[in-house]
């Protein structure tokens, strides 16, 4: 093995400018971030499906495009995780422990799956906003990017839920 396959080989040796204390203290910090998305993601499709009454179609159009943008984000906060150099979760439940937002266990009304949606954008955007100040003052632009524009969908989310239920 040559001497630069060796040096590439470690994760320790990655040289991008970003130390790997730093690399690994926000690669923590997106996993929770991880956890809530998917999460939600899984709560805004069973929402999907079992909406009814008046709201339906606005709420059943609305949670198609929410998880659709979720699907694609928790792609790419898993793989900035693997661009730092660590693992990203393995299963669902590893997922379960880190999250703060809950499954679904009962079917609801339109108006109470609105009201539980918007709790959970909100959650979501605390740790968001969290972690993208960590990442910030960690000098990963790349990773503060990805977040804040993941604040940006959510708080965007929230909007249109709420509208959604006549609330301004
Ligand atoms: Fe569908």
């Amino acid at each position: 093995m040559s001497e630069r396959t060796k040096r590439h080989a470690s994760i320790e040796t990655l040289d991008t400018g970003l130390g790997a204390r730093d690399r690994g203290k926000v690669a923590d910090a997106l996993v929770p971030v991880l956890a809530d998305s998917y999460i939600l993601l899984i709560k805004t499709h069973v929402y999907h499906w079992n909406v009814v009454g008046q709201h339906f179609l606005p709420l059943h159009e609305l949670t198609e495009a929410h998880y659709t943008n979720l699907f694609a984000a928790v792609d790419e906060i898993a793989e900035r995780i693997r661009s730092l150099g660590k693992r990203a979760p393995l299963s669902l439940s590893a997922l379960r422990d880190k999250a703060s937002v809950e499954e679904e266990t009962v079917n609801r009304t339109a108006e109470e799956m609105v009201a539980h949606l918007v709790d959970d954008h909100e959650q979501l955007t605390k740790r968001l906003r969290e972690a993208a100040l960590l990442a910030d003052e960690s000098d990963d632009l790349v990773t503060a990017d990805l977040l804040t524009q993941r604040l940006a969908f959510h708080e965007k989310a929230i909007w249109m839920l709420r509208a959604i239920l006549g609330k301004a």
